[in-house]
């Protein structure tokens, strides 16, 4: 007799209808010619989904804190047990040193696995030495082999690094090492494995300047929190960014230092974001919000006649099509034409700003680059522009008004709404200027 899985069955196209017999006519939705011939049983039912009710009262997890306080605000105040951490950056910028730091804070709370194929044990051991991380709880391997890492590892560990997940691969996948589909299937595992344990799992991967989407970027989406770290691989300063997080929020970022002992916390960003000395025409101070602080900045402008060729206009730390735009309404609104000019734009300190309500500073350090003036020192401009060259609000006024008190600013510019105590507010970007020349009022 024939074994009930070996059976032949027909199922409507259309609408899914089984049967044993042939059909010409769907007796279910009532279509012709849908019955299509399958082998096999019908399936018995996938066992049964159990469902959590939203009301349930599972126990809330924990964050881990450690002693690298900027580290853990950027994760969203401490590290969620059971996330996966994509860690990117270019080559040499400093992430070996900070996720090795990181790993040590964690292992004063228990076990955690720092795993590099990119070095051998005594490269790893001797940058360990150097920074002075070392702990009996931080283990190092260099097994690059991710079914035998994760096999190895029997109690549930605080915290796994993969260094770099560019170097890990699982035999059972039949491609080359650092391809995406070996770094898919890794990741694959480790986000189950760290789903089912509880434990967290830092993966380092590399970018290059030009090959951001084919790297480790494509795993963005199967990971919970992408920090990404930059900087100018000359300067020692570093920024820390998270780009996604599930279990807190973006834009939060940490500033760093880093030196022969490794990275060292700056956690008041502000006194080198603004260099409050350069009072210098093109310079104009602003405050702006990243994630849950605020800093602020210096805008330098430099504008120079060009009648040889088409102007040449570059922005750095803002982005190009931001700087047009307020060049143009500059030109519009200030009976300052800069045509003719090339434009320079730099954002003091490397930080890269997409906050809005550093428009106002950008147009006021335009203007002051163009008529060659000063404005008068501790002024700061707050507000963003719109196309009508009007100052419109911004967020979180109240923190941009206290941080530039502290910084010892005396005058504020910004936008007349909402109402705050210490703010010029100005409708206008002329009359921001205006009032920015005749001082504080
Ligand atoms: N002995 C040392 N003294 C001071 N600084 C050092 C020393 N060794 C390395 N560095 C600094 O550390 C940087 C490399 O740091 P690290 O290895 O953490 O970067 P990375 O992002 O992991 O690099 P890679 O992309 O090669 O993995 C170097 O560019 C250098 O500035
Ligand atoms: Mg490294």
């Amino acid at each position: 007799m024939k074994q009930e899985k070996d059976k032949k069955f027909y199922v409507c196209s259309e609408c899914g209808y089984k049967s044993t017999k042939w059909f010409g006519k769907c007796p279910q939705c009532g279509e012709w010619n849908t019955a299509i011939e399958t082998e096999g049983a019908l399936k018995s039912a996938p066992s049964a989904v159990e469902f959590e009710p939203s009301t349930s009262k599972i126990l809330s997890v924990e964050r881990l804190k450690t002693t690298m306080g900027e580290m853990d605000r950027v994760l969203g105040s401490g590290l969620t047990p059971g996330s996966v951490v994509l860690v990117a950056g270019g080559p040499g910028i400093g992430k070996s040193t900070l996720m090795l730091e990181y790993a040590s804070a964690l292992a004063n709370d228990g076990n955690v696995y720092y795993i590099s194929g990119e070095e051998s044990i005594t490269q790893v051991l001797s940058r360990v030495k150097r920074l002075g991380v070392e702990k009996e709880n931080l283990l190092l391997s260099s097994t690059v082999d991710i079914d035998r890492v994760l096999s190895s590892i029997k109690s549930y560990p605080i915290a796994l690094v993969f260094d770099s997940i560019q170097t890990v691969h699982s035999s059972g996948m039949n491609a080359l090492t650092g391809s995406v589909s070996q770094m898919r299937e890794c990741t694959v595992k480790i986000v189950e494995y760290a789903k089912t344990t509880g434990t967290s799992v830092f993966m380092i991967g590399h970018i290059t300047k030009v090959g951001n989407i084919a790297g480790p970027m494509v795993l963005e989406h199967m990971v919970d929190t992408v920090l990404y770290l930059e900087g100018e691989p000359r300067s020692g300063r570093r920024i820390l960014r998270a780009m996604k997080n599930r279990f807190g929020p973006t834009e939060e970022i940490a500033v760093y230092e880093m030196k022969k002992m490794g990275m060292i916390e700056i956690p008041d960003p502000s006194r080198i974001f603004a260099d409050m000395e350069s009072e210098e025409p093109g310079n104009a101070i602003s405050v702006v919000v990243e994630g849950s602080r605020s800093l602020m900045i210096n805008v330098q402008t430099l504008t120079t006649v060009n009648r040889r060729s088409s102007p040449i206009r570059i922005a750095r730390g803002l982005e190009n099509s931001r700087l047009l735009m307020l060049t143009a309404l500059v030109s519009n609104y200030l009976d300052v034409h800069l045509d003719n000019h090339d434009v320079y734009l730099n954002v003091l300190g490397g930080l890269k700003v997409s906050d809005p309500g550093a428009d106002l500073a950008v147009v006021a350090a335009l203007y002051s680059s163009a008529k060659n003036m000063r404005f008068p020192s501790k002024t700061a401009f707050i507000g963003e522009v719109g196309l009508d060259g009007k100052v419109r609000p911004v967020q979180q006024m109240k923190m941009r008004v206290a941080e530039a008190k502290r910084m010892g600013i005396k005058n504020v510019i910004s936008s007349h709404y909402p109402k705050e105590k210490d703010v010029t507010g100005v409708r206008t970007v002329r009359e921001a200027i205006k009032r920015a020349l005749s001082g504080d009022e």
